[in-house]
């Protein structure tokens, strides 16, 4: 299966590249490029037991890739994870901003059929706002 999953931190990293040992095609799509930069050379930046071997285990078996480039991954992918991050605002809620602007990036990437995991830790109601914003597109 052909999966990216955005936001390659603590939870996409690890979910992308367990995905991937699966024998799944992954892209871990990231903003931070030095983040990225990193990781394509080995680097991994978070401390998890076994996590670099995988990496660079599916890294040379082709099956896992780390990009910036949100669009080109949602076009080639049937399942899309959001695992960006929903720090606590000053009222103790969680920020959606991010969750939000990768579901409008993926809205705009749109080109058929895809199901689009929130990975992230949203409120409820989260998935029919997602849905509603990936729609308007
Ligand atoms: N870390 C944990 O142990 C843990 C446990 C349970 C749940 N969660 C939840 O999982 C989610 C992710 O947490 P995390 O700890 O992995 O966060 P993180 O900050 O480590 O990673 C988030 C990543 O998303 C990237 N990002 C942000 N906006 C982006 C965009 N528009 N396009 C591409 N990439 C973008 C950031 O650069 C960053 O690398 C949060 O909702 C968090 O609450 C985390």
């Amino acid at each position: 299966m052909k999966i990216c999953v955005i936001g390659t931190g603590y939870v996409g990293l690890v979910a992308g590249t367990c995905l991937a040992d699966m024998g799944n095609d992954v892209i871990c799509v990231d903003n931070d490029l030095e983040k990225l930069k990193k990781l394509e050379n080995g680097i991994v930046p978070i401390y998890e037991p076994g996590l670099e071997e995988l990496i660079k285990a599916n890294t040379l078996e082709g099956r896992l890739k780390f990009s910036s480039d949100l669009d080109d991954a949602v076009k080639k992918s049937t399942v899309c994870f959001i695992a960006v991050g929903t720090p606590q605002s000053e009222d103790g809620s969680a920020d959606m901003q991010y969750v939000m602007a990768v579901a409008e990036s993926i809205g705009k990437a749109m080109n058929g059929y895809k199901v689009i995991v929130d990975k992230s830790t949203v409120p409820v109601g989260t998935a029919e706002k997602v849905t509603q914003t990936i729609s308007h597109y």
